[in-house]
């Protein structure tokens, strides 16, 4: 069964073939170098962008896979959460190839592919990773903090999530801060900076971690970096610049290590799994290990680097399932876009 899978849900166009678990082909237009001289994601240009790339991408992902429409049996999807507009782009785009091909449409959740993305496998079926039902999904990104019970195959919980900004937003923000300019994405740069500075440097709080829920908030995190930016003068900040980005990496890191645990103890699960943008930070992924460790558990990542930013295979991996429950769109016409849609 190869399914064509299309994502525009921010600022990547995104374009893979997989076939079950299998990625034939995985193709990621980025449009980073575009959005960073604005210092994040323009709306509108990220659309026209979208428009401009799609076609070429498709027929790049084709061809990368040595495969002709006749040979795909189904198109994915994304159809929310992400920017609308872009959205809309690969749904129409979708709607267009589904009527075009007669091939059956199947509607993904962006967030559901972030978590299939840690079962991905190459195209010769490595690594091989069984389910083992039920995962504690961390899902880490720039528009979503989220601890998730993964209970089955398209089963999903949310046990808690941000209460404002995201952990990768606050990156970007902070980033921004310390760098006082427009720097887009921040995650990347601040795990740079961070690793000759020392940890300790600024005590930052750990939000949250006196709250007995198991959500998460940055704004104050977030503030305290600006009043520790005001109070010192540029020499300073610039002197330090390794140091303060290693305090704070730490102090977002913490927050989400500390509910990870309380989660870990509240439901007693102790197999974790880890995606979205953020997952890229090792520091992060180390400190999942060793938390998974304590528990005698496991910590599962998105199988390949590719798969940790946005992509399309891992919505491919979904509609694997989803196709195999019969899950298709039944009326063309009635998928719409849904900017905020949740699990
Ligand atoms: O999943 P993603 O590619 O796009 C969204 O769906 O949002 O996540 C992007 C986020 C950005 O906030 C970016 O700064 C962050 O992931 N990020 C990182 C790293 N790489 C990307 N954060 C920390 N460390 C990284 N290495
Ligand atoms: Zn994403």
């Amino acid at each position: 069964m190869n399914i064509l899978a299309i994502d525009t849900s921010c600022d990547e166009t995104a374009v893979a073939i997989t076939n079950e678990r299998n990625i034939l082909s995985n193709v990621t237009h980025s449009q980073i170098l575009m959005h960073q001289e604005w210092g994040g994601v323009v709306p509108n240009l990220a659309r026209r962008a979208h428009e401009e790339n799609i076609d070429m991408v498709i027929e790049t992902t084709l061809k990368k896979a040595k495969l002709s429409w006749k040979k795909i049996d189904y198109i994915a999807v994304t159809y929310g959460p992400g920017l609308a507009i872009a959205l809309g782009v690969g749904i129409e785009k979708a709607k267009e190839l589904s009527r075009q091909y007669d091939k059956k449409l199947i509607a993904i959740n962006h967030m559901e592919g972030h978590i299939y993305s840690c079962f991905a496998q190459n195209s010769a079926g490595n690594p091989l990773r069984p389910f083992k039902f039920p995962y504690l999904c961390l899902l880490v990104s720039g528009g979503h903090t989220e601890l998730v019970l993964f209970k089955n195959h398209l089963s999903y919980e949310i046990i808690g999530r941000t209460l404002d900004d995201a952990a990768g937003e606050c990156l970007d923000k902070a980033a921004r801060l310390i760098m006082s300019g427009t720097v887009y994405p921040g995650g990347p740069l601040i795990e740079r900076l961070a690793k000759t500075g020392k940890t300790d440097f600024v005590s930052f709080p750990r939000p949250m971690t006196g709250s007995k829920d198991l959500n998460f908030s940055y704004s104050g995190l977030k503030t305290s970096l600006f009043n520790y930016v005001n109070r010192h003068d540029d020499d300073h900040r610039r002197t330090h610049l390794n140091d303060i980005a290693a305090s704070f990496q730490e102090a977002v890191i913490d927050s989400l290590i500390f509910k990870l645990e309380q989660a870990i103890k509240e439901y007693k699960i102790n197999r974790i799994l880890i995606a979205g943008g953020v997952a890229a930070n090792a520091r992060l992924r180390l400190k999942a290990r060793q938390l998974a460790n304590k528990y005698q558990g496991e910590a599962l990542f998105p199988t390949f680097k590719t798969l940790y930013g946005d992509n399309a295979a891992m919505i491919g991996v979904v509609a694997n399932y989803k196709a195999e429950k019969g899950d298709f769109v039944k009326n063309l016409d009635s998928l719409d876009r849904e900017a905020r849609a949740s699990l």
